[in-house]
This record gives C-alpha cells, sequence and structure tokens, in this order.
C-alpha cells in the first residue's frame, strides 16, 4: 500500500514538449513541478493522479515510483527485486504486466529483464503461499515500469494502463496519424489563444483539428477514454469511484460551448471523410469543418489565426515533387495566409528550403522515430511595418 497521501509521480512525454507539459502541471496544481528528459516529475494526492491521466494533453502516461536500487547485472537485479516485499502491493489474484525502459550498458534487451522482473515476483509469491499472480500484458491489475539509467534502477506503477495518446474518440483507420499528444503538443507550443481562426490545411485523419477543439472549448482530452489502469488497483492504491467521479465531473463542468473558426482541408476525397467520421466521433463537428480541396485553392476566412501543417514528408515521393509541394506551402502563405502565424511541422530538412520563407521559430520534435523541425513563419497583413504600428496602437489604447 502507499501510506503517503501525497507522492511523487512522473509524467512521461515526447522529446520536445516537456516544457508545455510543465506549463499544463502547474495551470492544473500539481506541486514541485521538474522537468527531466521526456518527463515532468511533481507531487500530488490520489485526486490528482486521476485528474492528471483525464485532463493532461501531453503526457503519454503517469507513473507513481515506488522503490529505487542499485544494479550491477542480471543476478543483483533479480535478488534486488526479490528483496522488496511484494505483499505490501498485491496479491496472488492480482494480473502483472511489465513494461522495461533501459538507458545504461548494463543490459541490451528490456523484455528479457521485464520477464526477470516477472520471475522474481511470482517466485516470492510461490515460496509463501504456493500460488503466484498471472499475467496479463492487456488489461493487468498491476502495471509496473522498470526504468534502468546507468546503474539505478526505478520500479513505478503505472497508473494510466495504455498510453494516454490513445483517447478514445478515433475509429480503426489505415492511415498513418500524428499521435494525439504530439498533435495537442503542437497546438499548445503555438500558443494559439483559442478565439482566433484556426486551419489545418492538409489535415489528414482530423488530429490536430480535434486536438485544437477541445483545447479551444476545455474538453479534457481523457474525456472519451473507458479505461485507466488505477481503476483496477486493489491493494497498493485502492480505486476510489466516488473519487473519480467528482474529478471527472469537477473538469466536465468547466467544458465551455465558443464556437470558434476550425477549418480543414484535405486533397484527398477519402481521407477527408475518416477525417469527418473522427470529428463526429469526438463531437466537435460543430465547431470543426473540412472541405476538399488543394491547399493552394483553400479559401482563407479573413482576420487572425494559426495555421498548423504536417505535411507529406516525402518517403513516397520523388525529391522534384516534395520541393514543389514545399513550394506551395511558402508562396501560399504569403499570397493568402496574412495576419497568420504559419507552422509546419516535418522531418525533411532539405524540402524545407523550397517553403522560401525565413522561419522565426524551430523547435526540434520527434514524430515516432523522426527528428522533426516545427517552424514558425509570420504572415504580415500588408508590410512588418503596419503590423508593427497596429501592435503599437493596439498597446496604446489598452493602456
Ligand atoms: C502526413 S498527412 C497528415 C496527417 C494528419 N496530421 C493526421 O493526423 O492524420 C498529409 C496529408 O496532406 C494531404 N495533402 C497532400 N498534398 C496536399 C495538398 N496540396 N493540399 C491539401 N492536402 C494535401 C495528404 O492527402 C495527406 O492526407
Amino acid at each position: 500500500m502507499i501510506e503517503e497521501t501525497e507522492f511523487k509521480m512522473i509524467a512521461k512525454t515526447s522529446f520536445g514538449l516537456e516544457e508545455v507539459l510543465m506549463q499544463e502541471l502547474n495551470k492544473l496544481g500539481a506541486k514541485d513541478v521538474e522537468e527531466h528528459n521526456r518527463a515532468v516529475s511533481f507531487t500530488g494526492d490520489k485526486g490528482f493522479m486521476y485528474k492528471a491521466n483525464l485532463c493532461l494533453r501531453t503526457a503519454l502516461r503517469i507513473l507513481v515510483p515506488f522503490h529505487t536500487f542499485k544494479v550491477t547485472d542480471e543476478k543483483s537485479f533479480y535478488n534486488s527485486m526479490q528483496e522488496i516485499n511484494w505483499e505490501e502491493y498485491m496479491d496472488v489474484t492480482d494480473t502483472l504486466a511489465i513494461d522495461t525502459v533501459l538507458n545504461t550498458d548494463l543490459f541490451t534487451h528490456s523484455q528479457y529483464l521485464s520477464q526477470k522482473a516477472k520471475d522474481a515476483i511470482v517466485d516470492q509469491f510461490r515460496a509463501k503461499h504456493g500460488e503466484r499472480p498471472s499475467v496479463d500484458l492487456d488489461k493487468p491489475t498491476v502495471r509496473i515500469n522498470i526504468h534502468i539509467y546507468i546503474d539505478t534502477c526505478t520500479l513505478s506503477f503505472d497508473s494510466s494502463g495504455e498510453s494516454l495518446h490513445k483517447r478514445g474518440y478515433r475509429d480503426k483507420t489505415n492511415l498513418a496519424p500524428i499521435n494525439e499528444v504530439l498533435a495537442a503538443g503542437l497546438v499548445l507550443l503555438t500558443g494559439w489563444d483559442k478565439r482566433t481562426n484556426f486551419i489545418d490545411p492538409m489535415c489528414g485523419s482530423g488530429t490536430i483539428l480535434i486536438e485544437a477543439a477541445l483545447i479551444a472549448n476545455n474538453i479534457p482530452p481523457g474525456y472519451y477514454r473507458e479505461d485507466y489502469g488505477f481503476e483496477r488497483w486493489k491493494k497498493m492504491m485502492p480505486y476510489d469511484e466516488e473519487l473519480w467521479n467528482t474529478i471527472f465531473d469537477g473538469a466536465v463542468n468547466r467544458i465551455t460551448d465558443h464556437k470558434q473558426v476550425i477549418l480543414g482541408g484535405e486533397i484527398s476525397p477519402n481521407v477527408a471523410k475518416k477525417a469527418k467520421e473522427n470529428i463526429k466521433l469526438a463531437k466537435v463537428d460543430d465547431v470543426v469543418s473540412i472541405k476538399v480541396c488543394d491547399m493552394k485553392d483553400f479559401e482563407v476566412p479573413a482576420g487572425r489565426g494559426v495555421v498548423i501543417i504536417n505535411p507529406p514528408y516525402g518517403e513516397r515521393m520523388d525529391k522534384d515533387n516534395i520541393g514543389e509541394l514545399y513550394k506551395m506551402m511558402g508562396d501560399t502563405f504569403k499570397k493568402n495566409f496574412g495576419g497568420y502565424d504559419c507552422w509546419i511541422l516535418s522531418s525533411n530538412m532539405e524540402a524545407f528550403k523550397n517553403v522560401g520563407l525565413r522561419p522565426s521559430r524551430k523547435i526540434a520534435l520527434f514524430n515516432g522515430p523522426l527528428e522533426c523541425r516545427f517552424m514558425k513563419y509570420e504572415m504580415y497583413q500588408g508590410t512588418k511595418r503596419v503590423h508593427k504600428l497596429e501592435e503599437g496602437y493596439k498597446k496604446k489604447i489598452k493602456e
């Protein structure tokens, strides 16, 4: 049993999203927020753990660390695992899954180490009771995360279960959509004010648009999800359904009903159809609309706003075509997107050169295994000078 009312947690994320995750945690009321590599640690109670799982847009999972030891080799690892009194946390009726992340030269096979850890736990139960907990890789009652960094092994309980990017709003698709956590991270990184226009003119299955709509109306990303790991916890931190309902209702009560302009474009009618279905499933079809069209013909609403594009990176296109596509994006920004902050996420550094505009920000991110840049191009209405004058004028009025 985890006794303390407040305890340390670790929210895992993707490379480059640590800062936005810290901002999210601070806004949610976390204590002792600290940035790490692809993770942010913080302190909170059981209710906050539920809230973090439900509300954090850029977290992949929420871990609760409970034990740390030094490790030298396989034998010392097994022995240290055996020294823990596992009965404090679980019993023979629990089911187990173990994930291992290695950041060390001591071991090479993470799955093998997960197997060793499972052996140590079940051997202990068998020796004491003649019975052992069984393994359930899909929906275990106890999911343990093992992280070995150089010679330090940290054991955590995984409160999320399936990765939190699996929001539950998307139908199964054969497209290769962007991960929801990355999509939400992109929207938050742009600093979009949630009131000006938002456009993704190459929207694919619509993930970025859906995440923007959730952000705009305060819809918690876990709103659609039906399963969290902590719901199956018994001995170490019994699930409190009443507390979960209070947290869930509190978050739902903060949902707003603004009608922003959130627009998508997609050249392929079949893909656009899929996007429309996803948008409906996410119940944001009242704010998001999609048109089948080439980006160069996209009708841009007047005013200001944010554009995010996750274009093809060119793995399946020849060099000339990909160059032309990126040139078209730059030309169209200049011609049609005055007043907009336009952002492109791509792993194709060569193709970026064809955009032909100077980026005002470059952020390094990973889209799955692909190292990417998220580039910002500020398109002014009229000239830069006029824009600056406008800003100064607005400032004066405010003062
Ligand atoms: C990498 S995918 C976008 C994936 C999307 N972010 C998602 O989550 O599903 C790029 C999309 O751009 C579309 N596309 C390519 N050229 C286009 C163009 N000229 N105008 C509009 N869409 C285009 C492709 O059909 C494809 O669906």
